[in-house]
């Protein structure tokens, strides 16, 4: 079956490829993807696979039915560009102003397009049902997944069962073209925006006596969150705080009322992440309090930590090693990025995989969400052929 597949990927790169390119011409942004919803249907179409649209606005969800009944999985590609003028240089760039597929999403798009058709010819030869999902709004808290469950994508839908497991797939630019890579267990963070506000009281910074120094509360907020939270994360559970923007309008002799301060917490354990929410408000608050200022604390929540299931990311990996080789599947290190497939992730096993399109000698090594990023193509063969691989093994194996 894996030779079979293999060589339908390769039949299907140009196609895959074209695909690609047309999308990356017309990147949309979150929950504007109308032109990326219609290609995606239209082709789903050709393939002789009827589209449901209309999906949280702009996403797209389709079944290929295999030839017996069986147990559902679906796979996952996002479908939304990023507010970035692009700089490839290519002859197929973004004809948008200030929009780029700068993370992939035209490539994952693509390639679950292909996989589609693949699975689709080799429909004989399975049991089951391969649910197609096409999210929008990857890149844009609150993000697409979650609108997509809340309009049924786990459940019951067009007259065939939720899935029990969910794949998708990343491209990854610092790892060589083909590579696959994967991790069970942790492996994305929780992205949560922190946003303070301390307020102090301003005036001649030759008199801080009469006065409540906002600049010098600040330092020791940021001091005293990153003490804390250093000192109470669990053992094992990695955990970030950066504070990328402090803004104090005062001047030399001039000490501002209020300071500004902007910053991400990233972790990789829900019960954790809602305890440090906890310890970052007390501590910038009481922090404040003991100078005699206080301390607004707003926690703007983003994804969730993306946990891949262990069993199904061992599964993953012996799909990638029949497919590509063991010396071809990377067992990777934790990411500090976030992504929204995690909350597929809490409702339904599920694995989300990288693809290496770097290729040093042509000079594609941009990292995603840069002007110049761009991918190796010749990889979304291997991309393809894994998505419809994943879909097969794990529906053999009773989902
Ligand atoms: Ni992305």
């Amino acid at each position: 079956m894996t030779d079979r597949i293999r060589a339908l990927a390769a039949d299907a790169l140009p196609e895959v490829v074209r695909l690609r390119r047309a999308i990356h011409r017309r990147p949309e942004l979150a929950f504007q993807e109308h032109e990326t919803a219609a290609l995606i249907a239209e082709t789903l179409r050709q393939l002789g696979i009827e589209p449901i649209t209309g999906v949280a606005q702009t996403g797209v969800v389709a079944h290929v039915e295999g030839a017996r009944p069986g147990p559902t999985v679906a796979l996952r590609a996002d479908i939304d560009a990023l507010p970035i003028t692009e700089a490839t240089g290519l002859d197929f760039s973004s004809e948008t102003d200030g929009v780029m597929h700068a993370c992939g999403h035209d490539a994952h798009t693509a390639m679950l397009l292909g996989a589609a058709g693949i699975l689709h010819e080799l429909r004989e030869e399975w049991a089951g049902t391969v649910r197609l999902v096409f999210q929008p709004s990857e890149e844009k808290a609150p993000g697409g997944a979650h609108v997509m469950i809340e309009e049924g994508v786990l459940g019951p839908m067009g007259g065939h069962d939720g899935p029990a497991a969910i794949f998708g797939q990343h491209v990854f630019p610092e790892l060589a073209a083909g590579l696959i890579g994967v991790r069970g267990g942790m492996f994305m963070a929780s992205a949560d925006e922190i946003y303070l506000t301390i307020r102090g009281q301003g005036g001649h910074a030759a008199a801080p006596e009469a006065l409540v120094d906002a600049v010098l509360v600040q330092a020791h907020v940021l001091t005293a969150l990153q003490a804390v939270i250093s000192r109470n994360r669990p053992p094992g559970v990695p955990s970030l705080l950066s504070f990328g923007k402090v803004v104090a309008e005062g001047a030399t002799n001039i000490l501002p009322d209020a300071v500004q301060i902007e910053g991400t917490f990233r972790s990789m354990d829900e019960d954790w992440r809602a305890r440090a929410h906890g310890l970052i408000r007390r501590t910038a608050e009481k922090t404040a309090q003991a100078f005699g200022a206080t301390c607004e604390v707003e926690v703007r929540e983003g994804y969730p930590a993306l946990v891949n299931d262990a069993a199904l990311a061992a599964a993953v990996r012996e799909t990638a090693v029949a497919l590509v080789g063991e010396d071809r599947v990377v067992d990777l290190p934790m990411w500090y990025a976030s992504e929204d497939f995690a909350f597929y992730t809490q409702q339904v096993p599920g694995c989300f995989s990288v693809l290496g399109v770097g290729n040093e000698a042509e000079g594609i090594t941009h990292g995603l969400h840069t002007p110049r990023m761009t991918v190796d193509e010749a990889a979304l063969e291997t991309g393809t052929a894994f998505l419809a691989a994943l879909a097969v093994r794990q529906l053999a194996a009773g989902a």
